[in-house]
């Protein structure tokens, strides 16, 4: 039996989904992210309105605006910061809210920016409150405010910053507080990606990591990728080496949706998880709305997670509704699931 094939492969199929950083990941995502404007595939209305203020300032030799960017994990932000700085030609500082703790971390990276650099705040929306008040003169005023000594001698000095780009990430711009959203000149959100968007980055990592691969095997796992690059990306790792043990490695459509089945992504892309959720919504609470904290714990997954990774898709799709009761599985779920809408006539008596 070959590795993948054992119950820690089958495992990590699991988390094909919610999986954030796996070795597999950092692996491909250095030979795969794209480096610039050209190299980033879809999200075209983000990259017109990028592409014309990036060229102005480029010209102006002035710093680019402070840019956030919002959308589920996987749609590219981290990506598409980097593409940012290389297409101004400035170096990326990269960081994440909870890496940075004291106002002094951040006073540290601060001042050791070069003017028109990038600093890229990951998850921006987890700063903590003393360090984001920190930020706001940075972004404001290129220029931070410290406090020298302690007790009746200590006196606040303000220190001239390089004149810098933030580009936050967040997974939900509701996190942030409205002064640090105010203080961006623009902000983009990412949506899911169309098929033939993900088809065409799954035809150019195929490309780069040497994968032979028909336009009908990269349509078929472009499908199945709920609109996200990142899974695009990890679901042409794992056909790859299916169609590499059980085929001859080249991956056709048969062979993707074969390989798919195996890993248990269902045809729209659906993963165990998503199907748990539906089937806790449908099957257990009978479609009733239920809050989250329930639900997470009837599927057996952190809430965070269920409202970042799949909660989104699952709206997207139109399976699942928000209300003000909670979480609720729409008539389309059910369709998907095969199971009866309760009171549909089916099961008369029974609600
Ligand atoms: N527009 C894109 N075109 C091609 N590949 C992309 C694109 N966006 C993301 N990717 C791929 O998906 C992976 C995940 O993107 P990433 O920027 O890390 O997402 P996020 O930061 O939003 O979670 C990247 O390593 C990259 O290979
Ligand atoms: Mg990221």
């Amino acid at each position: 039996m070959s590795s993948w094939e054992s119950e820690d492969a089958l495992r990590q199929g699991e988390r094909l989904v919610a999986a954030e950083h796996t070795e597999d990941d950092l692996e491909i995502d250095r030979t795969l992210r794209p480096r610039t404007l050209d190299e980033y595939l879809g999200q075209e209305t983000v990259k017109a309105s990028l592409a014309v203020l990036i060229e102005a300032a480029r010209a102006r030799h002035e710093p680019l605006d402070h840019v956030l960017l919002s959308g589920p994990p996987g749609l590219g932000k981290t990506t598409l910061a980097g593409v940012i700085a290389n297409e101004l030609g400035v170096t990326v500082r990269t960081t994440s809210g909870p890496a940075i703790e004291r106002p002094g971390d951040l006073a540290a990276i601060l001042t050791n920016l070069e003017e028109r650099d990038v600093l890229f705040i990951d998850e921006i929306h987890r700063l903590n409150r003393v360090v984001e008040e920190v930020l706001y003169p940075a972004m404001e005023d290129f220029a931070i405010d410290i406090v020298i000594g302690k007790g009746p001698a200590a006196r606040s000095l303000r220190l001239d910053l390089p004149r810098f780009t933030l580009v936050g990430a967040t997974t939900r711009t509701g996190l942030l507080t409205s002064p640090l959203r105010d203080r961006f000149g623009m902000s983009f959100r990412l949506d899911y990606y169309a098929p033939g968007e993900l088809a065409a980055i799954v035809r150019r990592s195929a490309a780069i990591l040497g994968v032979r691969i028909s336009d009908d095997g990269a349509n078929e796992i472009a499908r199945r990728s709920r609109g996200t690059p990142r899974l695009a990306n990890r679901l042409l790792k794992r056909v790859r080496d299916y169609a590499q043990v059980r085929h001859d490695g080249v991956i056709t459509e048969d062979v993707a949706a074969e390989a798919l089945a195996f890993f248990e992504v269902d045809h729209i892309g659906l993963d165990k998880m998503d199907v748990a959720i539906l089937q806790a919504l449908t099957t257990t609470f009978r479609g009733r709305p239920v809050g989250l904290g329930t639900l997470a714990a009837a599927v057996g997954e952190e809430p965070d997670t269920i409202e970042d990774v799949y909660e989104p898709y699952l709206l997207q799709l139109g399976m699942l509704a928000r209300t003000p009761k909670g979480r609720q599985a729409t008539p389309l779920a059910f369709e998907h699931l095969g199971v009866s809408v309760p009171g549909a006539g089916s099961q008369p008596g029974l609600f």
